[in-house]
């Protein structure tokens, strides 16, 4: 099938371009470099030994993305175009619903003018806000976000289920991933982080290269058995993985479906100190800060209904998520960057 994977060229993106063509699937990436870089359109050729066709648009430039879809046809699309720094959001608002939602907007509208009724959506865990409940499951209620970030992923289920709702042709898959971490095992690819990482792995590994002094813990008085925040941490190959199995399901008819992706596991941040300590036998000094503000204590999801209905589950676990994680960074220690 051709997919345009917007997007593509990102962390998740271009893992899931390298399976779709493992899958025997055409992708096409569409990405505006915001957050990426070239080089990675060289590692997934090393990687497969295919050229991906590649177009630099912005998912908010209606032209742009008129000529993309007149040129290739997709039949459906995975959509992980957008921004994605909670803290950034919350500092820049209206350059996260712009891009997220007008961008969103826009995409959808070219994909129907052009009969492509097809997508699946990135969303995000933390559309659950603090949990009601946890292993989380799909019906677990939707709660507050704690930031623009998350409500343009909450926002943005809302707008794809009404739009599905009011026109049966369209076929909608939202995925909600938990903490995508890791890297592609041949080390070519991995998360190439701007400035400081804001998310915990890429804070680790860059400790254990060198680059960071030691790791901030934020906090060590959660309810939880260590006291440190409790994650579902997924190999990003996992995840990837996942859209394959996802577009099996986007047959005529399919509607809209909606399902965790994670591993089912909670690893607090002092679990994964450990655990990529002892995979890598690199240490990795921390010490304790306060609370990062708008942070959960636990988050980990029941992946069954993927599962049952996808016939998918992650293979990999935590040792192998250390190690990719670390390979990439030891290979690559600033990101894309390094080759360029
Ligand atoms: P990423 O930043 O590496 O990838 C996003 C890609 O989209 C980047 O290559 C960026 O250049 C591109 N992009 C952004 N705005 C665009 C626009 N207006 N037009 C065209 N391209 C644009 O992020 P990622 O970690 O690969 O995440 C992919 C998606 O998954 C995002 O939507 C993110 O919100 C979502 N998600 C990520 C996580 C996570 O922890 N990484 C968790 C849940 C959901
Ligand atoms: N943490 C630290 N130090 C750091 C970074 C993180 O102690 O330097 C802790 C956090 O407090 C949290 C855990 O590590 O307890 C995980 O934090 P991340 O920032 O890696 O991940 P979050 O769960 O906060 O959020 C991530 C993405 C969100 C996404 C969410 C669920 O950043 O966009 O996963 O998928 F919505």
């Amino acid at each position: 099938m051709k997919i345009l994977v917007a997007g593509g060229a990102g962390f998740i993106g271009s893992h899931t371009v390298v399976e779709l063509i493992g899958a025997g699937h055409e992708p096409v990436i569409m990405d505006n470099l915001y957050n990426a870089s070239r080089e990675v359109l060289s590692r997934i050729r090393t990687i497969t030994g295919r050229e991906v066709p590649f177009y630099q648009t912005d998912i908010r430039d209606r032209e742009g993305m008129e000529a993309v879809f007149q040129a290739e046809k997709p039949e459906a699309v995975i959509h992980f175009a957008g921004l994605k720094a909670v803290g950034e959001s919350v500092r820049r608002p209206w350059e996260y619903y712009d891009n997220n939602i007008t961008g969103t907007l826009t995409l959808v509208d070219v994909m129907r003018k052009n009969g492509c009724k097809n997508i699946i959506f990135s969303s995000s865990a933390t559309v659950y806000g603090d949990p009601a409940f946890v292993p989380i499951t799909e019906d677990c209620p939707k709660g507050q976000c704690t930031n623009p970030y998350g409500w343009t992923k909450s926002m943005l289920e809302q707008v794809l289920g009404d739009i599905q709702a009011a026109d049966p042709e369209w076929n909608v898959i939202l995925l909600r991933y938990f903490n995508p971490i890791g890297a592609h095992a041949s080390g070519l690819m991995g998360e190439s982080p701007n400035g400081i990482p804001n998310n915990l792995m890429p804070y680790v590994t860059q400790v254990a290269v060198g680059k960071r002094d030691r790791l901030h813990v934020f906090g060590d008085n959660y309810d939880t058995p260590d006291g440190t925040g409790v994650r579902d941490y997924i190999h990003v190959v996992d995840l990837a993985k996942g859209h394959v199995c996802a577009l099996k399901k986007l047959a005529p008819g399919s509607g809209l479906s909606i399902y965790n992706l994670g591993t089912g596991h909670g690893y607090s941040v002092l679990d994964i100190v450990k655990n990529f300590e002892e995979a890598t036998g690199v240490s990795v000094p921390y010490v304790i800060d306060p609370r990062r503000e708008g942070d959960i204590a636990t988050c980990y999801c029941s992946a069954e209904k993927a599962e049952r209905e996808l016939g998918w589950k992650a293979q990999f676990g935590i040792r192998e998520m250390c190690e990719d994680s670390w390979r990439w960074q030891k290979n690559n220690p600033d990101g894309y960057e390094s080759a360029t």
